[in-house]
């Protein structure tokens, strides 16, 4: 059998995030400048059903056996396995390498998972359709982040802009023009799960205030969805700086991130957010070809440790 091997990308949510988890819309694209890859080889001295995993940046090198059993890689190809109704498969080398930072609401976790599932599944012959990729690496996130709202392993199995909303089809769509947005990270590493959870208690203390913030976050990213469609950079960095608002009375956001969002807009960005889950992560800022440089130098000396330019057109 010949090596195979199969990418994913990062994401970056443009609006929308947590109040997804509570069924409201939220806009991601996929960010290829980042990508989590898995090469699969056969290992011909072992056994069938024999696994090997080498996880580059994990310094993970074991078998899948020996890893404990919620462990995300070890699911998401045990899950594939399962899918495909495969008992035993041919003895495998599976090799994971990511330049996506981990905990920084890039994505990586799903990006893994949906590279695994795409190598692993047309290794054994039986490629998995896009639905299917993105469901199982859905699995793979619940044990990681609890209650995750879907939208990270459909956005990156997708590889294409999307509005997402919970038990909804999903949407993907066209940019009606550039976009350029440069993603800045803190340097402070965040868990999703417990951004999401400190979420739920503070909604639980008063759902009032939260659903109301939920559903003002649905009307921005109905919004930007139009003015994304539309190719209008000036409204969608409106709407984009507003969800950062609603997201500071969620309680998300912390002083570096909102340092950087400052930094951004006060040199020119067209709008900035923190995102992903925040507490720390990245954050991002839209701008416009003539402030793109001024805007990084910005981010860079307000402390962001690495900034990575992405965009639509
Ligand atoms: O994985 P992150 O940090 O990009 O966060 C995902 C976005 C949340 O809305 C906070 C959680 C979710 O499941 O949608």
């Amino acid at each position: 059998m010949p090596a195979i091997s199969a990418s994913a990308p990062g994401k970056i949510i443009l609006l929308g995030e947590h109040a997804v988890v509570y069924a409201r819309r939220a806009i991601a694209i996929p960010v290829s400048q980042v990508q989590a890859r898995t090469v699969i080889t056969p290992l011909v001295r072992q056994p069938a059903g024999y696994i090997q995993v080498q996880a580059v940046n994990l310094q993970l090198d074991a078998p899948l056996a020996e890893l404990p059993a919620d462990d995300p890689i070890r699911q998401a190809v045990e899950l594939t396995l399962g899918a495909l109704n495969v008992q035993r498969a041919p003895a495998m080398h599976i090799r994971i390498h990511s330049s996506i930072p981990i905990a920084a609401g890039l994505g990586s976790g799903a990006a893994v998972s949906v590279a695994v599932i795409r190598a692993v599944s047309t290794y054994l012959g039986k490629p998995l359709p896009v639905e299917d990729v993105s469901a199982l690496a859905y699995e793979v996130e619940k044990t990681y982040h609890g209650t995750p709202s879907g939208i990270d392993n459909t956005v990156i199995a997708y590889h294409q802009p999307v509005l997402f909303q919970k038990g909804q089809p999903i949407q993907p769509f066209s940019p009606g023009g550039k976009f350029t947005f440069l993603i800045a990270d803190t340097g402070i590493s965040a868990a999703t799960r417990e951004q999401v959870s400190g979420v739920r208690e503070r909604w639980q203390a008063d759902p009032a205030a939260y659903e109301s913030l939920f559903d003002r976050i649905d009307a921005l990213s109905g919004q930007a969805f139009q003015s994304l469609q539309a190719g209008d950079t000036e409204m969608t960095g409106r709407w984009m700086t507003e969800n950062h608002h609603l997201l500071q009375q969620m309680g998300v956001s912390c002083s570096q991130l909102d340092e950087l969002v400052n930094a951004a807009l006060e040199h020119g960005a067209l709008g900035a957010k923190l995102s992903g889950a925040g507490g720390g992560g990245n954050m991002i800022a839209l701008v416009s070809d003539e402030h793109a440089r001024s805007v990084e130098d910005a981010l860079r000396s307000h402390g962001a440790r690495q900034v990575i330019q992405t965009g639509l057109e």
